[in-house]
């Protein structure tokens, strides 16, 4: 028998696929008693792993956000009780936003959509070339190659994080560039970045460094401060804040000095139009950047998740993701055909995610197969990260099964359970469609 226990974690070292000790959800979220379909007609409760595209909501965020409309109103200019109110708790969301990232006093909050937009946005007022690496998410790729009159120069990573940054080095000493814009954390492995050593590397030859810190922020503390960030990016829906919106906090020099990115409502102090020729002041901060009516709720979604993390604790998410970590990995590890993928040789710590592959099938299939018959939701495909699955020899893509705060020990042992079956029932005939479960491996699953 083995106990549910939820503050203490063995070592990862000591975790092995036989034997673990039982952990239970770190936070309660949303949606964690939600059952799914089977394919033969009976429901079971659905293990999410899918958290590195959307977490679910943390039960403080729906709190905080279902608080927050009872006040709900237009948000800014007005002079309205409710709007006062509204546009108080928008600002005062950057403040908590600002806190949470260790963000300077002087750096500007922008409210973005999401990470892509607030990538847009930092491509947008980017005053030169930009220095990139090839394990990128598109979102981290495109918009700095899309750029009319600028550089994107990319930079092919090598098997180890040392031998990597040399190569951003040599790239950032062989022709000045404005920005060196890098992952915090790998959408595809779960890898973390050195970010420190990159912003040190950047910061020699005269570079900022953005992070993309969409697969960081809800895993570990960010400090612009310490880690040397001058701009970092993420999004809501990654952190447990599922309302749609994006946060770009960093110096406020460039942005200033930016045309707005979206024309607009609210972006300007003054507009005349004189004998058919407008004249317009803009703001500076980040109303500049804001034009239109903001996503309130987004906001105060991200600030109620910045203050449910602060208060669980970084060591105890580090802790609870580690642990479940390790657990999967032994897990998979035992699972002939099942082969993890990673970008370095070094063992850099991951986030909550594993990307792998499994012999015979296609990501697709195994995808279909743990949703059709277990009730677990994983992802399958390039995870808008081509050039990474391509360089690591996936073309045709993988598998992720990610994590985090509403996950517990019984549903890394149902994945695992889950593959092991599907490998050992590979079918003879060549064929690559998955068996079914049998009864008896569902009810385990129970
Ligand atoms: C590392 C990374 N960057 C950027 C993004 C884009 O985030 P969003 O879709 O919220 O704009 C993602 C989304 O998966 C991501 O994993």
């Amino acid at each position: 028998m083995t106990a549910v226990v939820t503050r203490s974690y063995p070592r990862s070292s000591q975790v092995d696929a036989v034997e673990t000790p039982k952990i239970a959800p770190l936070a309660p979220v949303v949606g964690a008693a939600e059952c799914a379909p089977l394919a033969d007609g009976t429901t079971v409760r659905y293990a999410n792993f899918d958290y590195a595209a959307s977490a679910p909501a943390l039960t403080a965020v729906a709190d905080a956000v279902a608080d927050a409309l009872s006040t709900y109103a237009s948000v800014h200019r007005g002079a309205g009780h409710l709007s006062q109110v509204t546009t108080r708790r928008y600002e005062e969301c950057r403040e908590t936003v600002r806190r949470f990232v260790r963000g300077r006093a002087d750096d500007t909050v922008v409210f973005t959509r999401n990470t892509t937009d607030a990538i847009n946005l930092a491509a947008h007022v980017t005053p030169g070339d930009v220095v990139v690496l090839d394990i990128e998410h598109h979102a981290n790729l495109l918009p700095w190659i899309e750029r009319k009159d600028k550089w994107t120069r990319i930079v092919e990573v090598t098997p180890t994080i040392d031998e990597t940054l040399a190569a951003v080095e040599r790239e950032l000493a062989s022709k000045p560039a404005a920005l060196l814009a890098v992952t915090g954390a790998s959408n595809v492995t779960g890898e973390v970045l050195p970010i420190s050593r990159l912003a040190s590397v950047a910061h020699r030859h005269g570079a900022r460094i953005l992070v993309d810190a969409a697969q960081l922020v809800a895993h570990r503390p960010v400090s612009l401060v310490s880690h040397g960030i001058d701009y970092l990016v993420f999004s809501g829906h990654k952190l447990y804040a599922p309302f749609g919106a994006g946060v770009l906090v960093g110096r406020a020099d460039w942005l200033d000095a930016a045309q707005p990115y979206l024309a607009g409502g609210g972006a300007t102090a003054d507009v005349d139009v004189d004998s058919g020729c407008a004249s317009v002041s803009w703001h500076t901060g980040a109303a500049r950047h804001e034009a239109g009516s903001p996503n309130v709720l987004g906001a105060v979604a991200i600030a109620a998740a910045c203050d449910a993390i602060s208060e669980l604790g970084h060591e105890w998410i580090g802790a609870h993701e580690a642990y479940l970590c390790a657990q999967l990995d032994a897990g998979l590890a035992e699972i002939e055909g099942v082969s993890p993928l990673r970008v370095f040789d070094d063992g850099l710590e991951r986030v909550g995610i594993a990307g792998f592959t499994v012999d015979g099938f296609t990501p697709r299939e195994v995808a279909e197969y743990l949703s059709d018959h277990h009730g677990i939701g994983v992802r399958d495909g390039k995870f808008c990260a081509h050039p990474l699955l391509d360089r690591l020899g996936h073309p045709d893509g993988a598998v992720r099964a990610s994590f985090g705060l509403g996950s517990s020990s019984d549903d890394v042992e149902r994945l695992v359970s889950a593959l092991r079956h599907l490998c050992d029932h590979r079918p003879s005939d060549g064929s690559v469609r998955p068996s079914t479960a049998t009864p008896d491996t569902r009810k385990a699953h129970l």
